[in-house]
């Protein structure tokens, strides 16, 4: 794990710990967002993703509590929620966001890591949540390593630390999530990709384009039942695969699409040629980026986006809007939902010819149209979660 020193960061989250709660930050931890580059919804059908950590983060401070209690303040909270830590289940309502800190809280207790039996924690973030882009899985991560610190625990590798953050998700906040965002918050290093065969599943670095910049254009839209329709869609591919009698969907061959869309519905079949095709994107991205060439890798991130579009469904007027335009784009060589999809964030891949004016040109037409200003962020492939040195 690298300790990582930053003054700011440091100073503000220190600083707001003491003013909430009266007593000294004992740890300290940063997580960034990620993107998720290629590779929609293969995660947990089984097949391959690339994601990249993004420059933007969840900060957590925490210290350990002698006392039985769970104390935990978020900066765009109302109040610090306390509970006894015996009654540490689930919150709702505005408290609903601390299902994230309690699910990893119980989730380090089901791996058997130590976990501390009372604390109080801080949560600041500049990551938009609700985008597309993980706050919740930078949330967990960060969450993860200062309970361990306080625990008495400064190490763990980082493929525990994702599963840790994915077993909250699962059991604790109830999102059948697969392993794309905790696993690339865990092991991103800047300036690469980081490539998840999620059968394993098995990590590994691929590098970014050098002479490619990442631009995020956040719809701001969020659909209300966002949660909902991403546990439907995993349960179509569940129940597809079952059908088809195959352990995961991303094991089916695209060449041999005529024989399994034989025996599947319609609807289930236009869900499969996703999932099937698009993991295949991710084999293809991979080729063209290692070959150089980002004009291919371009066209593929926005077949996948068309894919979403007509077959998975999962996209949204206001997604398909965006893409339509960066994809005409002078100097962008193409872009693409990212993410679960239902609202959230188009990624683009552009060249350094691609400004910021031109970016906000396009926000301003989309905004004519779809009512909402998109928020618009250029990014960086960044490093993973990692705690940070207290002074
Ligand atoms: C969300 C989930 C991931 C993955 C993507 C879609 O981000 O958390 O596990 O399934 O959607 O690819």
């Amino acid at each position: 794990m690298v300790i990582v020193r930053m003054k700011p960061v440091r100073a503000a989250a220190a600083e707001a710990f003491r003013e909430i709660f009266g007593r000294e930050a004992t740890a300290l931890a940063r997580a960034p967002g990620r993107v998720e580059f290629i590779g929609n919804h293969t995660d947990y059908n089984g097949g391959s993703v690339l994601g990249a950590a993004i420059d933007r983060h969840v900060t957590v401070a925490a210290a350990r509590s002698e006392q039985r209690r769970l104390r935990l303040f978020t900066k765009d909270g109302p109040a610090v929620l306390e509970l006894p830590s015996d009654q540490a289940t689930r919150v709702t309502g505005s408290d609903a966001w601390a299902n994230y800190p309690l699910g990893v809280w119980r989730a380090l207790a089901d791996f058997q890591l130590p976990r501390p039996e009372g604390f109080d924690l801080y949560v600041s973030a500049n990551l938009p949540s609700g985008a597309g882009l993980s706050s919740s899985a930078a949330l967990e991560l960060a969450v993860a390593l200062v309970l361990l610190k306080i625990a008495g625990r400064d190490r763990i590798d980082p493929a525990t630390l994702a599963q840790v953050g994915r077993h909250a998700e699962n059991h604790y906040v109830g999102v059948p999530c697969g392993i794309l965002d905790q696993g690339t918050i865990a092991h991103a290093r800047a300036g690469q990709l980081v490539r998840i065969d999620c059968q394993g599943p098995v990590f590994s670095l691929v590098p970014f384009p050098e002479q490619a910049a990442l631009w995020v254009f956040n719809t701001r839209e969020k659909h209300a039942l966002v949660d909902g329709l991403y546990a439907e869609r995993h349960r179509e591919c569940q129940q597809a695969a079952q059908l088809l009698g195959v352990n995961w969907l991303c094991d089916l061959r695209p060449a041999e699409r005529p024989v399994w869309e034989a025996q599947l519905p319609a609807l289930l079949a236009r869900r499969v040629r996703h999932v099937v095709d698009e993991n295949d994107r991710v084999r293809r991205v991979s080729d063209a980026l290692g070959a150089g060439n980002l004009a291919e890798t371009g066209r593929i991130l926005v077949e996948s986006h068309r894919s979403s579009q007509h077959n998975f469904e999962n996209s949204t007027p206001a997604l398909d809007a965006l893409v339509d335009q960066l994809a005409n784009e002078r100097g962008v060589y193409g872009a693409r939902l990212t993410g679960g999809g239902f609202g959230g964030a188009v990624v683009a891949l552009a060249a350094p010819e691609f400004t910021r004016q031109a970016a906000q040109r396009i926000g301003e037409r989309h905004a004519q149209v779809h009512g909402l200003q998109p928020e618009i962020l250029e990014l960086h492939a960044a490093d993973g979660a990692a705690l940070l040195e207290l002074g």
